[in-house]
């Protein structure tokens, strides 16, 4: 089955009728300012890939892990740990997840025949864990922006290690969260694996480039099944510039967290609290709660209808706004505006 993600604006154009160039597309949640793309010499478009050392380096660096792997993003770990992970470890069956969050992670573990036990807003039970077992967090969640202490997630990882089990850190939106909460350096052993994405802080998730933050073990493991090849050389390059520029982190970080307030002040005093319940998520994205769940899918209809692109959510009470530059928040305002007026009628 496929699964519904943002980002799909060529099928969101063509049903509503506007074209693509008309759309403000705030349905992810990449950053709206995106890593400058610098010179790339011909030879890196013309040479296979190589392995490159100072990427490795830049990234454990940035990372602050002594072994990764670089992957052409999250998702093809995502896809291919289940089957990978039975290969190593024939009696784990079950698998905790997010009941709201990346879906791509339950239905890889689905389809690999795992079974799948829902948590909510707090993690499972530590005393409760199975034996062998495999624990997904996504750390902050998307869409909810959950984000679960590195402390309280260290305990989890000494508890899998009892239980031979594996815990699955998503870190695809970390990069925005305060300075040391990622857990890429307390990695110890093949009881824990870190997924970093790449292109949504940097803005520049179209190169398709990420990172698997690991022990030995596993490092291993998927560099033999992603074989050679797997990430182009222009990405490389781009990610090991970008990877190493702290000014620009520190910049982008600024720039991201500045817009996000703007927006998230905006959005309550267009929609108030008569109507929205909640704003909860992290400087990349903002997802509204309803009182009445209702309102979201005819919001996102209405915001659509105006060429305004934003994620409802699977279950269709919640709607997700990418965070919008300083010269669309206008756009955005009017619109939701005219979407509210349309909903008190
Ligand atoms: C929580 C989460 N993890 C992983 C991914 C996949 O990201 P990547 O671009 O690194 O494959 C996404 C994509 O939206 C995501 O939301």
């Amino acid at each position: 089955m496929t699964l519904i993600h943002g980002g799909q604006l060529q099928q969101v154009a063509e049903q509503y009728k506007i074209p693509r160039s008309d759309w403000l597309d705030l349905s992810t949640g990449i950053a709206p300012t995106s890593y400058p793309i610098p010179n790339i010499p011909l030879c890196t478009w013309q040479q296979l890939p190589q392995h490159s050392p100072t990427l490795i380096a830049a990234a454990k660096e940035y990372y602050q892990c002594s072994q990764l792997v670089v992957t052409n993003g999250s998702q093809a770990v995502i896809k291919s740990l289940p089957a990978l992970y039975r290969q190593q470890n024939l009696t784990g069956q079950a698998v905790y997840l997010p009941e709201r969050g990346y879906k791509e992670h339950a239905q890889a573990w689905k389809m690999a025949g795992f079974t799948l036990h829902f948590y909510q807003d707090s993690l499972p039970e530590l005393a409760k864990l199975q034996p062998n077992c495999v624990l997904v967090i996504i750390n902050p969640n998307n869409p909810t922006g959950q984000f679960f202490d590195r402390e309280l997630i260290k305990q989890y990882q000494e508890q899998l290690i009892n239980l031979n089990g594996l815990l699955v850190l998503d870190e695809a939106f970390i990069d925005v969260m305060p300075e040391q909460q990622s857990c890429c350096p307390q990695i110890v052993d093949e009881h824990i694996i870190v997924l970093r994405s790449f292109g949504k802080f940097f803005g520049l998730a179209g190169i398709r480039i990420g990172f698997l933050v690991a022990s030995h073990y596993w490092c291993a493991k998927f560099k033999a099944l992603l074989g050679p090849w797997q990430v182009n050389g222009p990405a490389q390059l781009i990610a090991e510039q970008a990877l190493n520029d702290t000014d620009w982190h520190a910049k982008q970080k600024m720039i991201l967290s500045q817009l996000r307030q703007a927006q998230e002040q905006m959005l309550w005093r267009v929609f108030t609290e008569k109507i929205v319940k909640a704003i909860q998520g992290c400087d990349l994205f903002l997802t509204l709660s309803f009182h009445q769940k209702d309102q979201a899918k005819k919001l996102y209809h209405w915001l659509c209808q105006q060429g305004v692109y934003c994620r409802l959510a699977d279950e269709k009470d919640t709607l997700r706004f990418g965070i919008a530059k300083a010269s669309e928040l206008k756009r955005l305002e009017q619109s939701c505006l005219v979407a509210i007026r349309q909903l008190r009628q």
